[in-house]
């Protein structure tokens, strides 16, 4: 089997890629420091794919640290790096925690691997790096704007080095994927997003509070040039996101190109705010309260994906609906409770 470093792998997008790349016949090799998951996701993993799955606890910042577990593999041949903190609003507060980590972790990880011989890399970014595009669907031309957050300045940052550092190293490859909204959790409800404390995306909130967890769910304005006023934006199951990943590597193995390409994950349609509670009160057969509130600041109108290029390139799409999602985000809370 061939050994893939996954560094965030106990994550909530990590642990996904994790099973994908053991059913298509990879071994994760998975880094994580647990700064914002919990060790019994690789043991849920672990129940998925019915196997051992390697993980080193470690540091991604520590260059180091990185270079020692690269060494003791051995035989990896490529690396998925999702290492970073993302809540865009502690971002702001805190910016050096992030530039520190996200930024720091980016450029140990390339380095480690460069300087073991690896190719093969690939990134997750954001379609937070379009900012507030202005045509839709967004492009991978589509131009950037300057980020509103800390943590969106990140990902263009990080997307910044890829491009310098295949420059002065022309016979890498490299993939940039930007993830859209990704949301739902794995159909067996074995692993989902964990949020810790209050959860600040609107299907974590949603589900805690049809749940009893939280008391209502507010709609961050409804006065927005859309069609019914609430936000829109492109919502991927995350098997769907991890499935892309495994298409990366393919992709950069069996081309023979050395260069880096850029692709929109997304399913190509918009939803709103409003249409996703909607789909999950229908789908899961149940009421949510809701209020409706101010906007809040920092908020794209809308943004939705062109993501023919991965389609044409990858040979990916998303196969999940969006109701898919809402059921598997709801299962997945509800075995939450019951742990
Ligand atoms: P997550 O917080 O669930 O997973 C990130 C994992 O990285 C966690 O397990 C955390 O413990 C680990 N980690 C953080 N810093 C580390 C370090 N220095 N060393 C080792 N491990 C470290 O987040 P997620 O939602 O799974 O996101 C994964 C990646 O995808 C991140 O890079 C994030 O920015 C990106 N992304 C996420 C979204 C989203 O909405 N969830 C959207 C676009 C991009
Ligand atoms: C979706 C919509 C809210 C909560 C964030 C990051 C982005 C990317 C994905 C990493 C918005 C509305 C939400 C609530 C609400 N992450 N909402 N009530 O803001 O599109 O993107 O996650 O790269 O960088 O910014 O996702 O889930 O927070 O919000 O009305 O309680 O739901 O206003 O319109 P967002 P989200």
């Amino acid at each position: 089997m061939k050994k893939i470093l996954l560094t965030g792998g106990a994550g909530y997008i990590g642990s996904h890629i994790a099973v994908a790349l053991v059913d298509a016949g990879f071994e994760p090799i998975i880094v994580d420091n647990f700064s914002n998951s919990d060790r019994s996701v690789i043991t849920a993993i672990e129940s998925i794919v019915n196997r051992k799955i390697t993980f080193h606890e470690a540091d991604c910042c520590k260059f180091d640290s990185i270079l020692k577990i690269i060494k003791e593999e051995k035989t990896i041949v490529g690396t998925i790096h999702l290492a970073a903190y993302k809540a865009v609003g502690e971002s702001v507060e805190q910016p050096l925690k992030y530039y520190e980590n996200n930024i720091g972790a980016m450029t140990s990880v390339i380095r480690a691997a460069s300087e073991s011989g690896l190719s093969n890399f690939v990134f997750s970014s954001s379609c937070t790096v379009y900012g507030t595009p202005e045509i839709q669907p967004v492009t991978e031309e589509s131009p950037w704007q300057a980020a509103y957050s800390p943590y969106g300045y990140t990902k263009q940052v990080c997307e910044r080095i890829m491009h310098d550092f295949q420059i002065s190293k022309p016979n890498t490859k490299q993939v940039s994927l930007r993830y859209f909204n990704p949301i739902g959790a794995h159909p067996s409800g074995k692993i989902g997003e964990l949020p810790l404390g209050k959860p600040n995306n609107l299907v974590p909130y949603l589900t805690q509070v049809a749940a009893g967890i939280r008391e209502k769910l507010t709609i961050y304005g409804d006065d927005y040039n859309t069609a019914d006023g609430t936000c829109v934006r492109d919502y991927i199951h995350v098997v769907d996101l991890a499935a892309a990943h495994v298409s990366a590597l393919r992709f950069m193995m069996e081309n023979n190109t050395s260069q880096l390409s850029v692709f929109n994950i997304g399913t190509g349609y918009g939803v709103s705010v409003k249409e996703i509670i909607d789909l999950f009160q229908e789908v899961n057969n149940m009421k949510v309260n809701v209020a409706y509130g101010a906007r809040r600041k920092g908020d794209v109108e809308a943004i939705y994906a062109n993501s023919e290029k991965a389609n044409r390139e990858l040979g990916w799409k998303a196969e999940y609906s969006t109701k898919d999602a809402l059921k598997h985000a709801w299962n997945w809370q509800q075995n939450l409770q019951e742990k």
